[in-house]
């Protein structure tokens, strides 16, 4: 696409992980919009400490570089508008858009995942050797992210994985995630190139990096997840690390935060996993 920030795009038969690679590229200085993509990845990351597994050349196993003008508590949003974009590529390919599950994975009509993100950041900034998954912080100040060195903006390195071609029967995958997983492959019964695909989210994805520059932006971006948010109106228990909570889901912030009504009060969560328990009535 003309004028996109996504051209400069790095591709891998294996790497250990995109979001690794990219984040030690921020590390030394590498500007928004690097694209880090692999055939196959020997030490995939999931969120929560978990790994993220998929056949060499079967699945879209991608990261991108942003330096997103956002203050820390509206650091969801770059997440966001990967999930975002994903959903917009897999609509387009399949003909069928996928919901978001909070924080970011996509679900089939079915319930079943397609698709995880993994944000991670420099926890100090551009210099930081340690890296912290995004989210991990409670909401901050609202003003934009400061350029600290150099003119570049703190990194968010956002790592997707859309299950593509694999798994292709419920066989395939570990038996605690057998009848949780699915693919495009068994969505519509053919194969997805998965180059195609990437090409098509990173389409998608640059206008939706431009709105997390402005205030209206955000806006739209926010307004659009919500929209796709199949978490809303669910019954859910949110895991956090100090324990968890039931209560009914019930709208986002500005932010992207997840607004939970537990016996009559607002909690937002910010970071933490959420599993549907009951879907809304
Ligand atoms: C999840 O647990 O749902 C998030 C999974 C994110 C996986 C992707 S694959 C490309 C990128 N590189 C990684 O190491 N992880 C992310």
């Amino acid at each position: 696409m003309p004028g996109s920030r996504f051209t400069d795009v790095r591709r891998f038969e294996s790497v250990d992980s995109t979001n690794r690679y990219l984040l030690d590229e921020a590390r030394s200085g590498a500007p928004e919009g690097v694209v880090a993509v692999a055939a196959h990845q020997t030490a995939g990351r999931g969120r929560l400490g978990r790994r993220w597994e998929a056949p060499p050349g079967a699945n879209l196993l991608a990261s991108v570089l942003l330096r997103p003008d956002l203050a820390p508590g509206q650091r969801h949003l770059a997440s966001a508008v990967v999930a975002l974009a994903a959903a917009d590529a897999v609509a387009e390919v399949t003909g069928s858009r996928p919901g978001i599950k909070w924080p970011n994975d996509l679900l089939a009509a079915d319930g079943r995942k397609l698709a995880g993100v993994l944000a991670e950041a420099d926890a100090t900034g551009a210099t930081a050797t340690g890296a912290t998954a995004t989210g991990a912080t409670a909401s901050g100040p609202t003003r934009g992210a400061a350029a600290p060195r150099g003119g570049l903006r703190p990194p968010v390195v956002v790592g997707i994985g859309i299950n593509v071609n694999w798994p292709t029967t419920d066989g395939d995958v570990p038996v605690e995630l057998a009848g949780t997983a699915t693919s495009l492959l068994r969505l519509t019964g053919r194969v997805t190139d998965v180059d195609l695909l990437l090409g098509v989210l990173l389409d998608a994805l640059e206008p939706r990096v431009a709105d997390l520059a402005s205030p209206g932006g955000r806006a739209r971006q926010a307004d659009d997840l919500r929209g796709g948010c199949v978490t809303l109106g669910t019954t859910v228990r949110v895991e956090l690390a100090g324990g968890s909570f039931e209560g009914r889901a019930t709208d986002l912030t500005p932010d992207g935060h997840l607004v939970v009504e537990v016996a009559g009060t607002r909690r937002t969560v910010v970071a933490g996993d959420v599993v549907h328990v009951r879907p809304g009535a």
